[in-house]
Protein backbone atom coordinates (compact mmCIF):
# COMPACT_ATOMS: atom_id res chain seq x y z
CA UNK A 1 0.00 0.00 0.00
CA UNK A 2 1.12 3.67 -0.05
CA UNK A 3 2.85 5.26 2.99
CA UNK A 4 0.31 6.68 5.41
CA UNK A 5 0.14 10.56 5.03
CA UNK A 6 1.09 11.72 8.53
CA UNK A 7 1.16 15.72 7.31
CA UNK A 8 -2.30 17.49 5.58
CA UNK A 9 -1.28 20.65 6.21
CA UNK A 10 -3.81 21.41 8.73
CA UNK A 11 -4.13 22.06 12.16
CA UNK A 12 -6.90 21.76 14.61
CA UNK A 13 -7.08 23.97 18.08
CA UNK A 14 -9.71 24.92 20.24
CA UNK A 15 -11.34 28.79 20.17
CA UNK A 16 -13.79 29.38 22.62
CA UNK A 17 -14.69 25.44 23.27
CA UNK A 18 -14.98 24.65 19.52
CA UNK A 19 -12.74 22.70 17.26
CA UNK A 20 -11.47 24.19 14.03
CA UNK A 21 -9.29 23.32 11.63
CA UNK A 22 -7.26 25.49 9.60
CA UNK A 23 -3.81 25.70 7.07
CA UNK A 24 -0.30 25.63 9.39
CA UNK A 25 0.70 29.28 9.56
CA UNK A 26 -2.94 30.65 9.90
CA UNK A 27 -3.01 33.63 12.48
CA UNK A 28 -4.94 32.53 15.89
CA UNK A 29 -6.79 35.74 14.78
CA UNK A 30 -7.99 34.64 11.10
CA UNK A 31 -8.96 30.60 12.65
CA UNK A 32 -11.54 32.75 14.77
CA UNK A 33 -13.01 34.25 12.15
CA UNK A 34 -13.05 31.14 10.27
CA UNK A 35 -14.88 29.68 13.09
CA UNK A 36 -17.54 32.79 13.28
CA UNK A 37 -16.01 34.70 15.87
CA UNK A 38 -14.31 38.46 14.85
CA UNK A 39 -11.88 39.46 17.17
CA UNK A 40 -11.59 43.11 17.84
CA UNK A 41 -9.00 44.62 15.73
CA UNK A 42 -7.35 48.21 14.28
CA UNK A 43 -4.04 47.47 13.09
CA UNK A 44 -4.71 44.03 11.08
CA UNK A 45 -6.94 43.90 7.88
CA UNK A 46 -7.25 41.04 5.76
CA UNK A 47 -4.39 42.01 2.67
CA UNK A 48 -1.64 43.25 4.72
CA UNK A 49 0.79 41.26 6.85
CA UNK A 50 0.56 41.14 10.45
CA UNK A 51 1.83 44.12 12.41
CA UNK A 52 0.40 43.49 15.87
CA UNK A 53 0.39 47.01 17.20
CA UNK A 54 -2.66 47.95 18.34
CA UNK A 55 -3.12 45.56 20.87
CA UNK A 56 -6.87 44.86 20.78
CA UNK A 57 -6.92 41.57 19.47
CA UNK A 58 -5.39 40.01 22.67
CA UNK A 59 -6.47 36.65 23.61
CA UNK A 60 -5.85 33.58 26.39
CA UNK A 61 -4.07 30.67 25.54
CA UNK A 62 -4.16 27.94 27.77
CA UNK A 63 -0.29 27.49 29.01
CA UNK A 64 0.81 30.80 27.87
CA UNK A 65 1.74 33.06 29.84
CA UNK A 66 0.04 37.63 29.40
CA UNK A 67 -1.80 38.36 26.53
CA UNK A 68 -0.73 37.68 23.31
CA UNK A 69 -1.85 39.08 20.39
CA UNK A 70 -4.06 37.07 18.01
CA UNK A 71 -3.35 38.77 14.66
CA UNK A 72 0.74 37.98 14.73
CA UNK A 73 0.07 34.33 16.68
CA UNK A 74 0.36 31.47 14.33
CA UNK A 75 -2.25 28.72 15.39
CA UNK A 76 -0.91 25.66 16.50
CA UNK A 77 -2.04 22.00 17.30
CA UNK A 78 -3.79 21.65 20.31
CA UNK A 79 -4.08 25.40 21.01
CA UNK A 80 -6.68 25.96 23.44
CA UNK A 81 -7.31 29.46 23.09
CA UNK A 82 -10.16 32.18 24.87
CA UNK A 83 -11.56 35.07 22.86
CA UNK A 84 -13.69 36.67 25.59
CA UNK A 85 -13.39 36.75 28.97
CA UNK A 86 -14.06 39.32 31.84
CA UNK A 87 -10.19 40.27 31.90
CA UNK A 88 -9.73 40.23 27.83
CA UNK A 89 -12.76 42.85 27.62
CA UNK A 90 -11.43 45.41 30.93
CA UNK A 91 -7.71 44.92 28.58
CA UNK A 92 -8.93 46.15 25.07
CA UNK A 93 -11.72 48.59 27.13
CA UNK A 94 -8.48 49.58 28.18
CA UNK A 95 -6.30 49.98 25.19
CA UNK A 96 -9.39 51.78 23.62
CA UNK A 97 -9.71 54.32 26.47
CA UNK A 98 -5.91 55.13 25.44
CA UNK A 99 -6.59 55.63 21.79
CA UNK A 100 -10.01 57.73 22.58
CA UNK A 101 -7.70 60.15 24.81
CA UNK A 102 -5.27 60.95 22.39
CA UNK A 103 -7.99 61.65 19.81
CA UNK A 104 -10.61 64.88 18.28
CA UNK A 105 -13.66 63.97 19.55
CA UNK A 106 -15.55 65.53 16.85
CA UNK A 107 -17.37 62.07 15.84
CA UNK A 108 -20.44 63.44 14.96
CA UNK A 109 -18.89 66.19 12.21
CA UNK A 110 -16.35 64.06 11.09
CA UNK A 111 -16.30 63.26 7.62
CA UNK A 112 -15.52 59.65 8.70
CA UNK A 113 -18.65 59.25 11.15
CA UNK A 114 -20.14 56.02 10.68
CA UNK A 115 -17.56 54.84 8.51
CA UNK A 116 -14.45 55.10 11.25
CA UNK A 117 -13.31 51.79 12.44
CA UNK A 118 -12.22 53.53 15.47
CA UNK A 119 -15.39 54.67 16.34
CA UNK A 120 -16.65 51.18 15.56
CA UNK A 121 -14.34 49.42 17.94
CA UNK A 122 -15.18 51.74 20.47
CA UNK A 123 -18.63 50.13 20.48
CA UNK A 124 -17.35 46.57 19.65
CA UNK A 125 -15.11 46.46 23.18
CA UNK A 126 -18.25 48.77 24.63
CA UNK A 127 -16.30 51.99 26.05
CA UNK A 128 -18.30 54.20 28.19
CA UNK A 129 -15.43 56.18 29.68
CA UNK A 130 -12.22 57.93 29.19
CA UNK A 131 -10.42 58.07 32.51
CA UNK A 132 -7.45 60.07 31.20
CA UNK A 133 -6.56 63.65 30.75
CA UNK A 134 -7.08 64.03 27.07
CA UNK A 135 -3.90 66.16 27.20
CA UNK A 136 -2.50 64.70 24.05
CA UNK A 137 -1.73 66.84 21.46
CA UNK A 138 -4.35 65.31 19.09
CA UNK A 139 -7.27 67.63 20.54
CA UNK A 140 -8.60 70.45 18.72
CA UNK A 141 -8.47 72.78 21.98
CA UNK A 142 -4.72 71.62 21.66
CA UNK A 143 -2.52 74.73 20.31
CA UNK A 144 0.51 72.15 19.49
CA UNK A 145 -1.98 70.14 17.46
CA UNK A 146 -0.40 69.44 13.84
CA UNK A 147 -2.08 71.34 11.00
CA UNK A 148 -3.76 68.83 8.19
CA UNK A 149 -1.64 68.61 4.85
CA UNK A 150 -3.94 69.22 2.04
CA UNK A 151 -1.22 69.25 -0.68
CA UNK A 152 -2.18 66.02 -2.64
CA UNK A 153 -5.28 67.01 -5.22
CA UNK A 154 -6.61 63.81 -4.60
CA UNK A 155 -6.71 63.33 -0.49
CA UNK A 156 -6.46 64.87 2.66
CA UNK A 157 -4.01 63.82 5.53
CA UNK A 158 -5.09 65.02 9.12
CA UNK A 159 -2.45 63.89 11.44
CA UNK A 160 -4.81 64.78 14.66
CA UNK A 161 -6.67 61.68 13.66
CA UNK A 162 -3.93 59.57 13.50
CA UNK A 163 -4.02 56.40 15.68
CA UNK A 164 -0.48 54.87 14.22
CA UNK A 165 -1.52 51.53 13.10
CA UNK A 166 1.22 51.60 10.52
CA UNK A 167 -1.54 50.71 7.92
CA UNK A 168 -0.78 53.33 5.42
CA UNK A 169 2.59 52.42 5.59
CA UNK A 170 1.97 49.15 5.24
CA UNK A 171 -0.28 49.81 2.27
CA UNK A 172 2.62 51.71 0.33
CA UNK A 173 5.01 49.52 0.84
CA UNK A 174 2.97 46.37 0.35
CA UNK A 175 0.51 46.92 -1.90
CA UNK A 176 2.00 49.86 -4.10
CA UNK A 177 5.59 48.98 -3.33
CA UNK A 178 6.62 52.71 -2.56
CA UNK A 179 8.40 54.08 0.56
CA UNK A 180 6.63 56.83 0.49
CA UNK A 181 5.39 56.90 4.13
CA UNK A 182 7.21 56.68 7.47
CA UNK A 183 6.05 56.91 11.00
CA UNK A 184 8.08 59.89 12.72
CA UNK A 185 8.62 60.84 16.22
CA UNK A 186 7.51 59.19 19.70
CA UNK A 187 4.66 59.38 21.95
CA UNK A 188 2.07 61.63 21.48
CA UNK A 189 4.66 63.37 18.88
CA UNK A 190 4.09 59.98 16.65
CA UNK A 191 2.83 60.12 13.58
CA UNK A 192 2.46 59.50 9.61
CA UNK A 193 5.08 61.31 7.43
CA UNK A 194 5.39 61.67 3.93
CA UNK A 195 9.48 60.83 3.44
CA UNK A 196 11.42 63.22 5.56
CA UNK A 197 8.12 65.03 6.85
CA UNK A 198 7.72 66.91 3.17
CA UNK A 199 3.90 67.41 1.99
CA UNK A 200 2.47 64.69 0.53
CA UNK A 201 2.93 66.17 -3.37
CA UNK A 202 6.47 66.87 -2.83
CA UNK A 203 7.26 63.26 -1.62
CA UNK A 204 7.44 59.88 -3.13
CA UNK A 205 3.96 59.25 -2.84
CA UNK A 206 2.32 58.54 -6.20
CA UNK A 207 -1.14 59.07 -5.58
CA UNK A 208 -2.44 55.17 -5.62
CA UNK A 209 -5.40 55.59 -2.81
CA UNK A 210 -3.79 52.19 -1.09
CA UNK A 211 -2.83 54.35 1.71
CA UNK A 212 -6.85 56.14 2.05
CA UNK A 213 -7.99 52.35 1.61
CA UNK A 214 -6.03 51.15 4.27
CA UNK A 215 -6.13 54.04 6.87
CA UNK A 216 -9.34 53.13 9.77
CA UNK A 217 -10.09 56.60 10.61
CA UNK A 218 -10.28 60.31 9.34
CA UNK A 219 -6.74 60.67 8.88
CA UNK A 220 -6.07 60.06 5.37
CA UNK A 221 -9.29 60.98 3.48
CA UNK A 222 -10.43 61.56 -0.42
CA UNK A 223 -11.29 65.03 -0.55
CA UNK A 224 -14.52 64.23 -2.32
CA UNK A 225 -15.98 61.74 0.69
CA UNK A 226 -14.66 65.40 2.80
CA UNK A 227 -16.63 67.74 0.52
CA UNK A 228 -19.51 65.45 -0.70
CA UNK A 229 -19.69 63.01 2.84
CA UNK A 230 -20.06 59.63 2.70
CA UNK A 231 -21.92 57.77 -0.17
CA UNK A 232 -25.23 56.60 1.25
CA UNK A 233 -25.03 53.49 -1.34
CA UNK A 234 -21.79 52.52 -2.62
CA UNK A 235 -20.68 49.85 -5.29
CA UNK A 236 -17.17 48.93 -5.04
CA UNK A 237 -15.24 48.00 -8.32
CA UNK A 238 -11.31 46.29 -8.67
CA UNK A 239 -9.74 47.97 -11.32
CA UNK A 240 -7.76 45.53 -13.82
CA UNK A 241 -5.77 47.23 -15.54
CA UNK A 242 -2.32 46.72 -13.31
CA UNK A 243 -1.75 44.22 -10.58
CA UNK A 244 -2.32 47.03 -7.83
CA UNK A 245 -6.46 45.82 -7.45
CA UNK A 246 -7.37 49.64 -6.59
CA UNK A 247 -10.78 49.73 -5.47
CA UNK A 248 -13.03 52.62 -6.59
CA UNK A 249 -16.18 53.50 -5.08
CA UNK A 250 -19.27 54.87 -7.03
CA UNK A 251 -22.49 56.52 -5.56
FE1 LIG B 1 -3.66 42.48 16.46
FE2 LIG B 1 -3.70 45.10 16.20
S1 LIG B 1 -5.09 43.69 15.38
S2 LIG B 1 -2.41 43.90 17.45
Amino acid sequence: GTPKRTSTGMVTLEIDGTPVSVPAGTSVMRAAELAGNRIPKLCATDSLEPFGSCRLCLVEIEGRRGYPASCTTPAEAGMVVRTQSARLAELRRGVMELYISDHPLDCLTCAANGNCELQDMAGVVGLREVRYGMEGRNHFDSRSAVAPDLSNPYFAYDPAKCIVCNRCVRACEEIQGTFALTISGRGFDSRVAAGTSQPFLESECVSCGACVQACPTATLMEKSVIAMGQAEKSVITTCAYCGVGCSFKAE
